[in-house]
């Protein structure tokens, strides 16, 4: 028997028992003619001592411990002389017997503490190491319970979890495909699944009903603290079912999540159409934690003829800052800088201050009356002590997402996006298709399967661009943590949408055939939704990245640095692919 009990969990009223411990090294200190020694596994810290009085060979073994040593040792459950409060094991020592190194240890790279000296690089070369930190592993088993939280859940509702394949074919769905080169067949080549989104539909066909997975899905893209090249979906799909009910039923997964993981109990949530969320907050994926909404200041500040870059704005929007209206030239500087930044790409920012006292100052004095200002104020619903800021531009949608980000950090700079405070929603009524100016064409928003609106059916010959999906994103924190649709599963709708979409009858049968031949067989009424599971378990954890709760992420020129991978490939394994590489400066 390697151990008896675990580090976590001897207390006073184990006083007096033989125990058997084993785990890893954290700290030996020497005190006197005692040695302690702090013994961490994965459930907690237990103090050992060593008494050179009692027997002093192995006083000295203990003394030549060093950190992250594996040990095993033998002892008696002995109450504390001076109790520490902080740990769950505070009140009892170990009077070892018994010493027996399983492994040593090298110096590790870094502190294996929460609060550790190890930056980001070192940390995930040596990930394993990282794992061994109470934070990094609380986060996993975080994510350990809420997959079974989930899987109970949904295997109560009558889901079946089905794993669908991993090598399939490629099929264009918004990010770009990790692909796979197959020996059998040369020059030919799987694609990784950026979600099982056609097979789902095909299970649906087959009539599973309801279908769920825990799936790994792969996309090439930019990434950023909420994407990785490789993470994992709660990916499902239902038969016979309307819009509301996929809500209704992933809204009480996502309750039953948030009562058992962080004893909070979600209100009903809102469903916001996505040009509401557009307008009010700039963003398909609102952070409702604060308020500072768009103000529209088209009527007020546009066509005075004494401000151009006014008057030729599409756009004039702003956010009321409470508060603020003491932010000093410094401060101002430093948010106009904000907006300047490339990613954000605002050619300035625009304040009135709305003092205490009721003056008004402003960086356009010069262009409008203080009477001017003052209506501006109105229109903005602005109090005395509020901070305005505006942003124009030539194109709305643009200026929006410059004003959201603007929102976002005011946020941020105020304290008002306590992670410990959830505020979900639905986004509903996105458009079906949006434009894509590196493709110049339309371009599915969500995925070629999305059901139209039925009301808008008329309207996909003539405004495409009008068209209401039936898709829904659940939103937490300005984050979307989870997406799905109603599909098509009519042929004739299914081609006309490809046809929308820019696809030949051909090409649209090369690539999604076996789909609309599917369709052919009787295929039910259905619908979907996926969660993504790093996403929902940095929200509950409270986490900056996804990062954090994935065993081995990649960074964020997406590679694996303890794997070192990707890497190049032996020059025999090309040849048996019959692939050569020509790698373009
Ligand atoms: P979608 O593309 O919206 O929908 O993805 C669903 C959810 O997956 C998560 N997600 C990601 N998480 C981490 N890194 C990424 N790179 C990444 N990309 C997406 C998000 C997102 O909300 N097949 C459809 C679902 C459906 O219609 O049923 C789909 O994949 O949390």
């Amino acid at each position: 028997m390697y151990r008896s009990n675990t580090c976590g969990e001897l207390r006073l009223s184990d006083s007096g028992k033989e125990v058997t411990l084993a785990g890893w090294v954290q700290r030996v200190r020497k005190m006197g003619g005692m040695t302690f020694v702090d013994l961490r596994d994965r459930y907690g810290i237990t103090q050992l001592v060593f008494n050179e009085a009692d027997d002093a060979a192995l006083c000295e073994a203990a003394n030549k411990l060093g950190r992250e040593y594996c040990i095993q040792v033998v002892g008696k459950v002995s109450e504390r002389q001076s109790k520490n409060p902080k740990m769950e094991t505070g009140d009892i020592e170990i009077l070892v017997s018994t010493l027996n190194v399983l492994s040593d240890s090298q110096t590790p790279p870094f502190k294996i503490e929460d609060d550790t000296d190890g930056g980001d690089d070192i940390r995930m070369k040596y990930r394993y190491l990282d794992l061994r930190r109470p934070a990094v592993r609380s986060n996993l088993e975080l994510r350990h319970r809420m997959t079974i939280l989930i899987r109970n859940f949904l295997d109560s509702q009558n889901f079946i979890e089905v794993e669908t394949p991993i090598l399939i074919g490629s099929t264009p769905e918004g990010a770009r495909d990790f692909v796979v080169p197959s020996r059998m067949n040369p020059g030919q080549f799987y694609a990784l699944p950026q979600s099982p989104q056609t097979l789902k539909q095909l299970l649906m066909v087959a009539g599973f009903d309801r279908y769920f997975q825990i799936a790994k899905c792969f996309r090439d893209e930019d990434l950023r603290a909420d994407r990785q090249p490789e993470f994992t979906q709660i990916d499902c799909e239902m038969s016979f079912v309307d819009q509301e009910d996929v809500i209704e039923l992933f809204e009480e997964m996502a309750r039953h999540l948030f009562r058992e993981v962080r004893g909070v109990e979600l209100p009903k949530l809102e469903q916001m159409p996505w040009h509401e969320a557009m307008r009010r907050f700039g963003s398909d994926k609102p952070d409702l934690r604060f308020g500072m909404e768009f103000v529209e200041l088209m009527d007020v500040l546009k066509g005075t003829g004494t401000f151009s870059v006014f008057d030729e704005a599409e756009y004039i929007g702003g956010i009321c800052v409470p508060g603020c209206a003491d932010y000093s030239r410094k401060q101002l500087n430093e948010l106009t800088d904000f907006v300047k930044r490339p990613q954000i790409g605002a050619k300035g920012l625009v304040y009135i201050k709305y003092n205490t006292d009721g003056t008004v100052k402003s960086s356009i004095d010069k262009f409008y009356t203080e009477e001017q200002l003052i209506k501006v104020k109105e229109a903005a619903g602005a109090k005395d002590g509020d901070l305005l800021l505006i942003l124009s531009g030539d194109n709305a949608n643009k200026t929006r997402t410059q004003l959201c980000t603007l929102r976002l950090e005011m946020g941020d700079r105020l304290g008002l996006r306590d992670k410990n405070v959830f505020k979900c929603l639905w986004i509903v009524d996105f458009p079906l298709f949006e434009w894509s100016d590196e493709e110049q064409r339309l371009m599915s928003t969500h995925h070629p399967f999305t059901m139209p609106n039925p009301d808008d059916l008329p309207l996909l010959d003539t405004h495409p661009e009008k068209v209401r999906a039936k898709a829904y994103d659940f939103v937490c924190n300005g984050i979307e943590v989870g997406g799905g649709s109603l599909r098509i599963h009519d042929t004739k709708l299914q081609e006309k949408m490809f046809e929308v979409l820019g696809f030949t009858p051909e090409r649209a049968q090369a690539q999604f055939g076996f789909l609309m031949n599917a369709f052919k067989y009787g295929a039910p009424p259905h619908a979907g939704l996926a969660f993504g599971l790093d996403r929902f378990v940095s929200i509950m954890a409270g986490l900056d990245s996804i990062r954090d709760c994935i065993a081995f992420p990649k960074n964020n020129s997406g590679r694996d640095v303890m794997l070192d991978a990707p890497s190049a490939i032996d020059v025999k394994q090309l040849d048996e692919l019959q692939i050569k590489v020509d790698l373009k400066e």
